[in-house]
C-alpha cells in the first residue's frame, strides 16, 4: 500500500515533468478570440485600418495559422515568449490591419511586427537569398543604401501571411536571443519580464496600450 503510493506520487511527478517540458501550443483560435475578440468577427476586415488597404487586415482565423507557423519555424516552446510575441504583433499591425508602416509611412517596415528596413532585410534574406540577391543587386552588400523601391519590391517577399505572423518569432530567437529559452527572462506571467523585453530586446516604448494587449493575451491563451 506504502509503496503503491509512492510509486503512484513518483509517476505523476515524471507525467508533470514531461508535460511542461513538451513544446507548447499551437494557440488556438477560440484562446485568440478571448484575447482580442474584435478580430474573431467575420466582417472584421469589410474596413481595414485607416489609409491601407482592406487586404492587409487579417482576422483571428489567418493570425492563428500564421502564429502556430512562426511558433513551429523558430522552436519557440516557452508560453512566456509566444505571449510577448502576440502581444507585440497585436500592438504593432493595429489589431492585425496592418502590414506595412502607413504612418508616417517609413518605406522597409513592415510584417505584423513592424520590424525596420534593417531586420526585413535580414529576415527576407534569410528565407528566400536567391530572390533576396536579385532583388537588392549592388545594395545587397549594403542594406542601408537600398532605394525605396527596391526596399518596397524586398519587403513584399515577407509579407504573406505566415511569414508576416512569423517575424516575431523570427525576430526574438535571432535578435534578440537573450530572451529566448531564457528561463530569467519572459517568464510565464510575468508582466515586468514583457516590459524589459519591449524596451531592451526589441528596444521601443513602453505604452499602457502594450500592457492592456499584454494582459488579454496573457489571460486567454492556454496551452495543450
Ligand atoms: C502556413 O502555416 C501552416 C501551419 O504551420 C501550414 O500548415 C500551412 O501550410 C502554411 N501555409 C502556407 C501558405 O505556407
Amino acid at each position: 500500500m506504502k509503496l503503491g503510493l509512492v510509486l503512484f506520487a513518483t509517476v505523476a511527478a515524471l507525467v508533470a515533468a514531461v508535460h511542461g517540458a513538451s513544446p507548447c501550443g499551437p494557440v488556438l483560435l477560440p484562446d485568440l478570440n478571448k484575447a482580442f475578440p474584435a478580430g474573431a468577427s467575420k466582417t472584421y476586415c469589410d474596413k481595414g485600418g485607416e489609409g491601407a488597404p482592406v487586404s492587409e487586415c487579417a482576422t483571428n482565423r489567418d493570425a492563428v495559422i500564421g502564429i502556430d507557423a512562426g511558433i513551429k519555424a523558430y522552436k519557440v516552446t516557452r508560453r512566456g515568449e509566444v505571449v510577448a510575441s502576440i502581444a507585440w504583433m497585436l500592438f504593432e499591425s493595429g489589431g492585425w490591419k496592418y502590414n506595412i508602416n502607413h504612418t508616417p509611412g517609413t518605406i522597409g517596415q513592415g510584417t505584423r511586427c513592424m520590424m525596420m528596413w534593417e531586420f526585413i532585410s535580414e529576415y527576407a534574406q534569410s528565407l528566400f537569398p536567391d530572390e533576396y540577391k536579385k532583388l537588392m543587386g549592388a545594395s545587397a552588400a549594403k542594406p542601408e543604401t537600398a532605394t525605396d523601391a527596391v526596399k518596397t519590391s524586398v519587403i513584399k517577399l515577407v509579407l504573406t501571411n505566415n511569414i508576416s505572423f512569423s517575424a516575431a518569432f523570427w525576430f526574438l530567437v535571432n535578435k534578440a536571443p537573450t530572451y529566448h529559452n531564457n528561463n530569467a527572462k519572459l517568464r510565464d506571467g510575468n508582466l515586468e519580464d514583457f516590459k524589459e523585453y519591449v524596451t531592451k530586446g526589441i528596444v521601443t516604448t513602453w505604452t499602457a496600450e502594450r500592457e492592456k494587449l499584454w494582459n488579454d493575451v496573457n489571460k486567454a491563451i492556454v496551452f495543450s
